[in-house]
């Protein structure tokens, strides 16, 4: 009987049990939600991004389902880091075994520099620096979309926090592997490619967006072959070196399988969630691991890169 394949992982100096992993910006609210989480089987739970004072966020409507995904547009809401370190605490208490990486959203890199601070005597085992929001003016990708505001927040964060510092970065850039350095130049342990794409709905009898703030974030399964390009760029480019964690449109085993394949360590699952439920992480890892025993891998990190080497970058789109 063959043995059933290795799913540990280990990405940025965070170990996990497997590759799938809890995105930023669902079911992570509280403490409880992303416990709901790990019961439906997610490995590690990224948080909401939380900047050090509490933000409102945008006015409704917020969110609006499409034929081939969502778009949303929150604004960041959440109640400021002070008020967060407790779902943090709680979240620990109950799962002390369950890795937190703790998504951090500044304006500035002073305060990047004091979430830093801030998160090194919370729980958590890394931060994901947000470089990457579409919805709002000042963060995000307004750092996110050249090399020098990604390395001064990276940097930024990284003087303060000891740990594992993650970059989640934007499609929104001229060269995400120009990106990709300036993060590792920071300080960066592991590199998250990528957060929602800047889109937008409009309803046609009304004549006007449908999201209050006009655009917002496009995610789900839509945005899957421009995500996985992402990670295909930054995996095949020889220059960055830092572990990937896929993100965008992960639905299924096989979406994930893609995105291990085209380089990425782990993936980030969030709209999916809304699509297969919230036990969509114990289904993604089953069939991750049902595909590794039928074709006969030993463990995740075995296909970890496979379709680079199969065909090597010079060969492809030249
Ligand atoms: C939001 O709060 O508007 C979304 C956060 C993000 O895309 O990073």
């Amino acid at each position: 009987m063959m043995e059933r394949p290795v799913m540990e992982v280990e990405v940025g100096g965070v170990w996990l049990s497997h590759p799938v992993i809890l995105a930023s910006g669902v079911l992570n609210e509280t403490a409880a939600s992303m416990m709901r989480a790990v019961e439906g089987g997610a490995a590690a739970v990224v948080t909401k991004s939380i900047s050090l004072a509490e933000r409102e966020g945008h006015p409704n409507p917020t969110f609006v389902e499409l034929r081939t995904g969502y778009l949303n547009s929150m604004g960041v809401p959440n109640p400021g880091i002070e008020h967060y370190t407790k779902e943090i605490e709680r979240f620990r208490e109950e799962m002390p075994q369950v890795p937190v990486i703790l998504s951090l959203y500044g304006e500035s890199v002073e305060e990047f520099e004091e979430l830093g601070r801030a998160a090194r005597t919370l729980p958590v085992e890394a931060v994901e620096v947000n470089l990457s929001c579409p919805n709002v003016e000042e963060g995000g990708i307004a750092f996110g979309k050249d090399p020098d505001g990604v390395y001064s927040a990276v940097r930024a964060v990284r003087r303060g926090f000891p740990r594992g510092v993650w970059a989640k970065l934007t499609a929104h850039c001229p060269d995400i592997v120009e990106a990709a350095k300036a993060a590792e130049r920071g300080g960066a342990d592991a590199l998250v490619a990528i957060n929602t794409l800047k889109g937008i709905a409009i309803d046609p009898y009304l004549a006007m967006p449908v999201l209050a703030s006009g655009t917002g974030g496009y995610s789900g399964e839509g945005i899957k072959p421009l995500a996985l390009e992402k990670v295909w760029e930054l995996a095949s480019s020889g220059e960055v070196e830092a572990p990937i964690v896929g993100s965008g449109g992960i639905t299924t085993g096989l979406d994930a399988v893609e995105f291990l394949m085209a380089g990425a360590a782990a993936v980030e699952v969030g709209s999916a969630v809304r699509r297969r439920g919230v036990g969509v992480f114990s289904q993604i890892r089953e069939e991750i691991e049902a595909f590794l025993v039928e074709e006969g891998y030993g463990s995740a990190g075995e296909i970890v890169g496979l379709a680079l080497e199969r065909y090597p970058h010079e060969e492809v789109g030249e």
